[in-house]
């Protein structure tokens, strides 16, 4: 990693800007999931307890430029202050005089959340007058939203240019684990792609088939693999048009020695509803008014098999269409098994992205990888190879 971390760095009543992710997921007016708001405290909690001055911004939904009430950042400050166990305080405007008279009160150690940055056309255009109205408000600032900083925003990426610059401890730990998976990873590497569509994992695919020594692709992705080998697939979901495309990226494999590993197996139903009935058949053997759900027990077992020799493992994506059982069954019998390898000692994994995430905490495995990414976009964009701005914006 090459940005610059919280390591030594004084920020004793110094002004800090954190950039932090708080875009979390809201029902009803309720937050569902602290898991980003529990992954920023250590950043925050470290700058207060040196005596900075905090003060945090983020976005939150997209309400494109306008002031949306119900995307206010006010109960994210709510909660924050409580996983802190401190008063947060709380500025109605992200820039200008609301937000200045509100940081000028705050004492060293003390915490403020601004307003939502999408408030304002600036953030999204990456307005320099607007980054510039941002940065007027601190000394330092500080990036701990790895999981935006796909996006060129003048709170992700204008205003990193205009303060001295660190990443957050949380920002600093997903590009750490994000290295050690991809970057200089510990071979054999064997990556787990699944999802519903090649078309929106081309990138990804294309990356990673020149990066790691064994790719399996599960999902619905994994019928377009198949067909496009003429493997008969029933009424699966798949995508004709990319038959093409999964062969060239089959052949690509072939050229450059990486293992694409497909179903040999598959659980299908004629529906596609909870609790159905299900036939396990063989890859090749599927009906014509059938449809792939999952993957099959055989291609579990191989796949756990291949994980007693392979050292390290980035998983995007569910295997089936795991919201519905039972064919969450092989996500989570492959999930089990990697949490399992990781505690043996014997592999590294780290997974990420929002349905792998809802999928290994479903399977009870959360806690159990090496490490889950918070961020969604933003792994898959590092997964394709992409300079993400933000992490470039900081130096990493
Ligand atoms: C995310 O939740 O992935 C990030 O907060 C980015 O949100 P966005 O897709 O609205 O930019």
């Amino acid at each position: 990693m090459t940005a610059r971390t919280l390591d030594g760095i004084d920020v004793q009543g110094k002004r800090v800007l954190v950039r932090a992710d708080l875009n979390v997921p809201v029902r009803d007016g309720k937050i569902t999931d602290l898991t980003r708001i529990e992954r920023l405290s250590p950043t925050i909690r470290e700058l207060s307890q040196k005596g900075a001055r905090v003060v945090v911004c983020s976005h939150f939904d997209r309400p494109k430029g306008a002031r949306v009430l119900e995307m206010s950042l006010a109960p994210m400050a709510t909660a924050l202050g409580e996983v802190l166990g401190m008063k947060v305080h709380f500025a109605d405007d992200c820039v200008g005089v609301q937000a200045q008279q509100v940081i000028e009160r705050l004492a060293p150690g003390d915490v403020a959340v601004l307003e939502n940055t999408r408030f304002h056309a600036g953030e999204e255009k990456n307005d320099p007058v607007f980054a510039a109205e941002l940065a007027k408000l601190a000394d330092i600032f500080v990036n701990d939203a790895f999981s935006a900083a796909h996006r060129a925003h003048a709170s992700t990426e204008g205003v990193a240019h205009l303060l001295p610059s660190y990443a957050g401890r949380l920002m600093q730990a997903e590009l750490e684990a994000l290295q050690s998976a991809l970057g200089s990873p510990v071979r054999p590497v064997m990556a787990v792609v699944g999802g519903s569509k090649v078309s929106t994992k081309l990138d990804l695919l294309g990356n990673l088939v020149g990066r790691v020594d064994v790719l399996v692709i599960g999902g619905a992705m994994a019928n377009t693999f198949l067909a496009s080998r003429g493997v008969a697939v029933g009424r699966s979901l798949q995508e004709g048009e990319m038959h093409d495309t999964a062969r060239a990226i089959s052949a690509r494999a072939e050229a450059v020695g990486c293992v694409i590993v497909l179903p040999v197996d598959a659980v299908t139903a004629t529906e596609f509803r909870a609790n159905p009935p299900v036939s396990v058949v063989a890859a090749g053997a599927i009906a014509a008014d059938a449809m792939m759900l999952d993957v099959g027990p055989a291609t579990v077992a191989d796949l756990v098999a291949r994980l007693a020799s392979v050292k390290t493992l980035v998983w995007n994506g569910p295997l089936g269409a795991f919201e519905t059982a039972p064919f969450d069954a092989a996500t989570v019998a492959l999930a089990h098994a990697v949490a399992e390898a990781t505690e043996r000692g014997s592999l590294r994994s780290v997974a990420g992205g929002g349905d792998t995430v809802s999928a290994l905490r479903h399977a009870g495995v959360l806690e159990r990888l090496s490490y889950v990414s918070s961020a969604g976009g933003a792994f898959l964009e590092w997964l394709e190879g992409k300079t993400l701005p933000g992490v470039a914006a900081i130096g990493g």
